[in-house]
């Protein structure tokens, strides 16, 4: 478990240079545990991101009987066991800080003819699992959580699902592999239709196992009595982790930054987008597919950005970058609009209050909406900024502190720990002035 009491000290100015390789995708990462485990067959993933949440998911197989080497040194050998094969574990299984884990196995689980109970740390059970427990129940699944729909989830083993077809009301790619998973162990079709284009790691990487799916639109059906075959799995950088230098060479003087084998799915590039609209100087170097997805070198280099209506079609395919794209309004020429982006409340934190709160107590005149933020650009000072535990608010104010004109100082940054464990050390060797002190 994560204690509260890191904190990094962030110097002012300098600029970022060089060439550097973020650690793997954390949705691809997660999805490659989760379907090698229930394939038939030995799957080797190497780029494997080894950090708490996936940790999280691996040790969760690792209860339910699966036999998984590693990680050493981003190589992991999962052993399936096959759709059928997994065993009740002895306890319940704490998932730390990852929705992606709960939601997800939310519906793995509910396919299962053995009990679970999902639990994770005081964030997690705040966030909201209604959105996948109500689907599970329209497919007879049997699950229980507390009565405001959160964690700890308690999933009754009750045999094969009903199969339905769902119109998510919100673009969540959770939801959908949620139920893609349930899907799996249901009676007959399942399928999904989602309001707008989201990350689509698990139909690409049940393809890649050999699963038949159907995607038409805006719809995905999955169909049970399949198998999954064990693969290899080249698990690519996380884009979500490349965006912190992405921002960072863009708004810092004399910059110039190339991330290698950077995941570019074309669900996961919103970032890319909104920077090129606000003026960024961003090249995409050679792009190759690698196992079912689009891999590139992306370099960055000093851009005078300016301030942007961001569209609203590019929110879910940026969904994680906004703490980080705010710190580039912050620096850009003119106001930036987000709207359309309420589901950053209910993430890790509520990343608009709780990027408002920090950007305002740095200078930036920040407004938080209902469902996004109007920033008004202004020189960001050094200070006190609270991340209130969630990493990639720690690691956006880093980030912020290229541009400040004093030291910023972010307590409680244990969780970036979640994600990024090499953040402290790759931000230092491309030029950030980053200290960690431990109370
Ligand atoms: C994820 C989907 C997104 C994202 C999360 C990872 C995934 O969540 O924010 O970090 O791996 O499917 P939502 O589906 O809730 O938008």
């Amino acid at each position: 478990m994560n204690n509260n009491n890191v904190n990094f000290r962030v110097f002012p100015g300098g600029n970022l240079q060089g060439v550097a390789r973020v650690p793997g995708d954390k949705s691809i990462s997660h999805r490659s545990i989760m379907l090698g485990s229930i394939a038939e067959g030995v799957t080797h993933i190497t780029g494997f991101l080894d950090a708490e949440d996936c940790l999280a998911t691996l040790n969760a197989f690792r209860a339910m009987g699966v036999e998984i080497e590693g990680p050493k040194q981003g190589e992991v050998i999962v052993h399936g066991v096959g759709l059928h094969g997994l065993k009740a574990p002895n306890e319940p299984l704490y998932l730390g800080n990852s929705g992606t884990s709960m939601r997800l196995l939310s519906g793995l689980l509910a396919g299962q003819s053995f009990d679970t109970v999902l639990t994770g740390d005081p964030s997690l059970s705040r966030r909201p699992m209604k959105r996948v427990t109500e689907p599970l129940r329209q497919m007879g699944a049997v699950i229980k959580t507390s009565h405001n729909g959160t964690a700890p989830i308690r999933v009754r083993g009750s045999g094969p699902l009903e199969s339905i077809h769902y119109d998510m009301p919100i673009a969540s790619a959770q939801v959908k592999s949620c139920l893609l998973l349930a899907g799996l162990y249901a009676d007959g079709e399942t399928s999904v239709t989602e309001p707008a284009p989201t990350r689509d790691h698990t139909e690409r990487m049940l393809e890649g196992f050999g699963y038949p799916l159907r995607r038409e639109g805006n719809r995905i059906s999955v169909c049970p009595n399949g198998k999954l075959i064990a693969t290899d799995i080249d698990v690519p950088c996380d884009i979500s982790s490349a965006a912190f230098f992405m921002v960072g060479a863009a708004i810092a003087e004399h910059s110039d930054v190339t991330l290698l084998h950077v995941g570019v799915n074309p669900t996961r590039t919103g970032v890319i987008e909104i920077l090129r609209l606000m003026g960024a100087n961003i090249e995409i170097i050679n792009q190759q597919m690698v196992g079912g997805e689009q891999v590139a070198d992306i370099r960055i280099r000093t851009s005078h950005l300016k301030g942007v209506q961001i569209p609203e079609r590019l929110v879910p395919l940026a969904i994680d970058e906004f703490p980080v794209l705010f710190i580039a309004a912050a620096c850009a020429v003119g106001e930036t609009r987000l709207s359309g982006a309420g589901e950053l409340r209910v993430k890790e934190s509520d990343r608009i209050q709780v990027m408002a709160d920090g950007l305002q107590s740095l200078g930036v005149h920040a407004i938080a909406t209902p469902d996004g933020m109007v920033i008004q650009p202004r020189q960001i000072k050094g200070g006190k900024v609270d991340s209130h535990g969630d990493h990639r608010i720690a690691m956006a104010f880093a980030i912020a502190a290229l541009r400040a004109s004093g030291p910023i100082y972010i307590n409680d940054c244990a969780n970036v720990n979640t994600s990024f464990p090499s953040f402290v050390n790759i931000a230092r060797s491309l030029g950030l002035n980053i200290t960690v002190c431990a109370e």
